[in-house]
């Protein structure tokens, strides 16, 4: 069956109830298109977990703050069409602003419990209202579609757990999974943003990715959390990247980690202009051998 792309609320929920009601279970992958292999993995993971597939496909206004790059976020719909399809999506949900934000709109949906307000979150980076608009528009898909499972991926960790918290505390019932970061042969988390990388860029990019790794391998060799951050910025500073944050924090809550506590996954997160495209990246690392068994 070809992907059918609907515009409406009220059609996707008319398109959806014959599914629901024959007992067939519905996977929800939102994005915000120009799609890559990191989306398509998406796409596939709920493709093997559920009978009917949609992937929205809209580039939020309200998680963009002023000066973002709202404008300029790269935009193909009928290449991410072709591609949606190919990875075994059933429908596109592609609403216009005005579907989503009528005249008026005025109510928002914001996660506290300090998940919001640090990393990205923080008020000097992209800012609690960042998380409150990908909230707002993710509980409106929950409830226009009213998935079995959601997908999103752990390239945007804060991201995911902050919905995980969203749905738990409103009582979605949709299950959330988070699948793997998808990386380019060079270790780049794959971004529709790499686009905005120059070739000079593109080249140091993967230092982001090499940094989460030399700290992994420094608590794989029994060294601490400080000492593991020490020698990812070194490599960072080699490619002649200043992070925005890199940071280590528990993955269950946030709170700033400074030691394996108890064995809990620790996540290890770095942000970084280079050049045009802010990138993040993370990995989630448990305690060194011995200590407790290892999280990713
Ligand atoms: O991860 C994204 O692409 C967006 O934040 C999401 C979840 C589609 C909400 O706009």
């Amino acid at each position: 069956m070809s992907v059918r792309v609907i515009r409406t609320k009220d059609e996707l929920r008319a398109a959806l109830r014959p599914r629901r009601a024959a007992g067939e279970t519905i996977g929800l992958v939102p994005t915000m298109g120009y799609l890559h292999d990191g989306h398509l993995a998406l796409i596939r993971a709920a493709r093997e977990r559920c009978d009917v597939v949609v992937m929205s496909l809209f580039v939020n206004p309200t998680q963009f703050r002023e000066g973002e790059d709202l404008e300029s976020y790269p935009r193909d719909e009928a290449r991410d069409v072709e591609l949606a399809e190919g990875a075994g999506a059933d429908f596109v949900y592609a609403p216009s602003v005005e579907e989503v934000y009528p005249e008026g709109f005025a109510t928002w949906v914001e996660v506290g419990g300090g998940l919001t307000d640090v990393l990205c979150g923080d008020p000097g980076r992209r800012g609690p209202e960042h998380f409150r608009g990908v909230t707002t528009v993710v509980a409106k898909l929950f409830n226009t579609v009213d998935p079995d499972v959601s997908f999103f991926g752990q390239k945007d960790a804060q991201q995911a757990i902050v919905i995980q918290r969203m749905a738990r505390d409103l009582d979605f019932r949709t299950e959330i999974v988070t699948v793997p970061t998808v990386r380019e042969p060079d270790g780049l988390a794959m971004s529709s943003r790499n686009t905005y990388l120059s070739p000079a860029d593109r080249e140091r990019a993967p230092a982001l990715y090499r940094a989460l790794s030399a700290a992994r391998e420094a608590v794989e060799g029994g060294a601490g959390l400080d000492a593991a951050l020490a020698d990812a910025r070194r490599v960072l500073a080699e490619a002649g990247i200043e992070p925005e944050y890199l940071e280590a924090r528990y993955a269950d809550d946030l709170t700033p980690a400074a030691a394996f506590d108890g064995g809990r996954p620790v996540l290890v997160a770095v942000a970084a202009r280079v050049g045009a495209a802010r990138l993040i990246d993370n990995v989630v690392l448990g305690p060194p051998p011995g200590a407790g068994t290892p999280a990713e």
